[in-house]
């Protein structure tokens, strides 16, 4: 391309194109999956056959994706925990295994940040306890709830959920950063103690993606800033995050463990 032509971004995408036959009849429990990337990973999830346990804090949110699941014509429940309290997530095992049985694959993608730049000085105590809280104890205390059930039977597969932040220090706060490269160590940790066991370990790191929330809260000429930074000339939908996790769940990455996986429209090359 003429460095002096405008880009032509990619199209947004209208759907996830592709079908995982293997998928079917799977059992997934998702973190985070009241709403946002969660809650659309689900309903992929769903659309490919796959029964779902979803989690989150937010009674109502979690109604809403529990009734879009269920549309697809599968099985699925809706259990409220907080994910940074390990007694909780001994609870919600309980609830899952006795219903539906020990999952397939286990999706903690629970988490996130203010999206406020904050210059270090700022981080108070609390905002830095509750970064690492939301995002890297809950991540493990999830995986280490469902781990054994997963190891006595031999198989399974873990998605975690990293971010952009994690992989490059522009904009992110870095209490959030920490947490999430947090996450991403613990992944490849696991990756390489599970995988002699039957397991693969794998993570996502979106860059900015527009979700409900984020759609709130970016003012169109934030938008507008942002894209300069991306050379597929958009930012992400949760569709883009979804595929992805599609990919890394099926068995057409049976060979893949321990990655972390950029899904940030370019903006991320390490
Ligand atoms: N959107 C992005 O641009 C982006 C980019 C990179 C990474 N991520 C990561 O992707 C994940 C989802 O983000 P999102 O953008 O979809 O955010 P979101 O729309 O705000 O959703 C966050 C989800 O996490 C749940 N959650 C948070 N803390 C929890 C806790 N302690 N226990 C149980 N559930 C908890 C929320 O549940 P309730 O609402 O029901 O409480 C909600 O379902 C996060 O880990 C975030 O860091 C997002």
């Amino acid at each position: 391309m003429n460095h002096a032509e405008t880009p032509t971004p990619i199209p947004a995408r209208a759907a996830i194109p592709g079908h995982y036959e293997d998928l079917r009849g799977k059992l997934a429990l998702i973190t985070g999956g009241s709403r946002g990337l969660g809650a659309a990973t689900a309903l992929a999830l769903a659309r490919q056959g796959v029964r779902l346990a979803l989690v989150g804090r937010d009674e109502a949110a979690l109604a809403a994706s529990l009734a879009a699941v269920r549309a697809c014509g599968i099985e699925a429940i809706a259990q409220r925990a907080d994910c940074s309290r390990p007694e909780e997530l001994q609870r919600l095992r309980e609830v899952v295994e006795a219903r539906l049985g020990v999952p397939d694959f286990l999706l903690p993608f629970a988490g996130g940040g203010s999206g406020r730049p904050m210059p270090a000085e700022a981080i108070t105590a609390d905002d830095w306890r509750s970064s690492v809280e939301h995002n890297l104890h809950a991540s493990f205390f999830t995986l280490q709830a469902f781990l054994p059930g997963m190891l006595a039977r031999g198989s399974g597969n873990l998605l975690t959920m990293a971010s952009a932040g994690a992989r490059v220090a522009a904009g992110a706060p870095a209490a959030y950063g920490a947490a999430k490269a947090g996450v991403i160590m613990l992944t490849r940790h696991l990756a390489q103690e599970l995988g002699p066991r039957g397991l693969r370990v794998n993570c996502l790191s979106p860059s900015a993606v527009l979700t409900e929330r984020t759609r709130a809260t970016l003012t169109p000429e934030r938008r507008a800033g942002m894209l300069a930074g991306f050379p597929l000339g958009r930012l992400g939908e949760p569709e883009d995050v979804a595929a992805a996790a599609l990919f890394l769940l099926s068995d057409a990455s049976a060979w893949i463990s321990g990655v972390v996986l950029d899904v940030a429209g370019g903006r991320v090359m390490v």
